[in-house]
């Protein structure tokens, strides 16, 4: 046997020390109260804490891991937190985490089916289970003339959707030939900004990014949308795509699917439907309401890495014809060609996004609803609802708070009555003390704050002290005044 020194680890340290991180993961959430919600540190004082030069000889596992715990950890914003309640959730669970720890002990790249058929055959399974567990249509099954595909984002999502609606309008030209500036799709001013990116990346060019205007709700107007595109029309332009929202970022305003499903089918347009965060509320019978209309979209996505106990990053993609979206993405060089693909019994998933590798998440998706199972998920959903409207209804009685928007499900968007400034200084003060993190957005011109309610370990008792800890800044800006 050769005594040449391997470097790598051991299967047995591998053993040792993976023991030492569950160790130090299931410590962490279980101390993860004791820590200031949003990050404390300056800007560079994490990277000069670190050595300017990387290591010429290879280090311990146990000095990496004090490292984690002196350098990394206080530069790090407590996304698990229950005390987080800005943007919109990013809750992890231990099944999810276990389903990323296998998807990485296993290693595999599923490009193609043939380079690891698991892993396409149970992402295809699960996203069909979903279609079921969230009531969507079943145009979406892979057993119909759809399927569904996990991209990492949903800005990944919405950039296909938008290549696959490009490419329908145009019959497959602009792949080959480029856009040619006539091509223009329509968002609300209320969607979100990575539709904008979308359409910078597509070649539309975000000139021909038309935003529609909302009502007073911040949901989309469909007879704005009609308008525009019979002006557009007119002018000589090729409308192909539309996105309508479940749940905007900014306030959770649902646009009036089957309104804007109705233009988009007159003008022959491709309709994406996000669904980022609230899609996940689709598991719950009782508010599968706001996506009425869905069974007229071209394509829909919801992120189980926002409100589903699913570790970022996963985003399930469904469309109603892959063949669009396959023939909008599809490349085969000769070094991928390969039996399985040739027989046209397999799917290969390099087709419906846009890198070529990918990971194997749907391990995890699967060991969340496996563990969770529909119950237990719908019980926490329903649970964060709960504690949103429950939320709402003190700002709602507060004679110095007022609702900025309808809370249609787990997110609040509510302003102090004295102005922006007042806001902006609640915010920071509760933001600087660590006990929660909120954020803002702008509604009506008028600085708005949000309190979304979605991690998994969020309880009354941390809304209660939430709000508690509100009316307490609050109170200061009269005993300062
Ligand atoms: C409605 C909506 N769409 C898209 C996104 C973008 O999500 P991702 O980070 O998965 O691209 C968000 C995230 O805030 C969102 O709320």
């Amino acid at each position: 046997m050769s005594n040449e020194k391997s470097f790598h680890m051991t299967p047995d340290e591998f053993r040792r020390y993976g023991h030492a991180v569950v160790d130090w993961i299931a410590d962490y959430h279980s101390r993860i109260e004791s820590f200031p919600v949003l990050s404390q540190v300056k800007p560079g004082e994490v990277r000069a804490s670190l050595p300017a030069n990387p290591p010429l000889h290879g280090e311990s596992f146990d000095a990496v891991l004090r490292d984690v715990e002196n350098l990394i950890l206080p530069g790090v914003t407590h996304w698990q937190s229950p005390n987080f309640f800005a943007y919109f959730p990013g809750n992890a669970s231990g099944p999810g985490i276990l389903g990323d720890l296998l998807s990485s002990g296993l290693g595999v790249q599923g490009m193609l089916w043939s380079t690891s058929p698991a892993c396409t055959e149970l992402e295809t399974h699960v996203l069909d289970w979903l279609v079921t567990m969230l009531g969507l249509p079943e145009k979406f099954l892979s057993s119909r003339t759809g399927g569904g595909v996990i991209q990492d984002t949903a800005s990944s999502a919405a950039l296909c959707a938008l290549l696959a609606g490009r490419e329908r309008a145009t019959n497959y030209v602009s792949n080959k030939k480029g856009c040619d500036g006539r091509i223009v799709a329509y968002v609300s001013t209320q969607t979100h900004s990575s539709l904008q990116k979308a359409a910078m990346i597509a070649g539309i060019g975000v000139d021909n990014l038309r935003s529609i205007a909302v009502n007073e709700n911040f949901a989309m107007r469909p007879d704005a949308l009609a308008r525009q595109i019979e002006t557009d029309k007119r002018a000589g332009l090729v409308p192909c795509f539309v996105c309508a929202t479940v749940g905007t970022t900014s306030s959770n305003a649902m646009d009036p699917i089957p309104e804007i499903a109705r233009v988009a089918q007159h003008h022959n347009l491709w309709l994406h439907v996000d669904a980022a965060m609230s899609g996940t509320a689709a598991l719950c019978p009782e508010f599968r309401h706001l996506q009425n209309g869905v069974e007229l979209a071209d394509s829909y996505n919801f992120n189980p890495h926002k409100w589903m106990f699913t570790n970022f990053d996963c985003n399930s993609f469904w469309v109603a014809d892959r063949k669009a979206l396959i023939q909008t993405l599809s490349i085969l060089p000769e070094y991928l060609r390969n039996q399985a693909t040739e027989s046209g019994a397999v799917i290969d998933y390099r087709d419906w996004h846009i890198q070529l590798g990918r990971r194997f998440r749907s391990l995890k998706l699967w060991l969340v609803i496996r563990h969770y199972g529909v119950e237990g998920l719908q019980h926490h959903i329903r649970r964060h609802v709960e504690l949103a409207q429950q939320f709402a209804s003190w700002v709602r009685s507060d004679q110095d708070f007022e609702l900025a928007a309808p809370v249609p499900l787990n997110l609040v968007c509510f302003r102090h009555k004295a102005g922006d400034a007042a806001n902006q200084s609640i915010m920071d003060r509760l933001n600087r003390s660590g006990d929660l993190f909120l954020t803002h957005t702008k509604l009506n011109g008028q600085l708005t704050l949000r309190l979304c309610v979605g991690q998994t370990n969020t309880q009354a008792r941390h809304v209660e002290r939430a709000w508690k800890r509100i009316r307490e800044e609050a109170e200061k800006l009269t005993t300062n005044a």
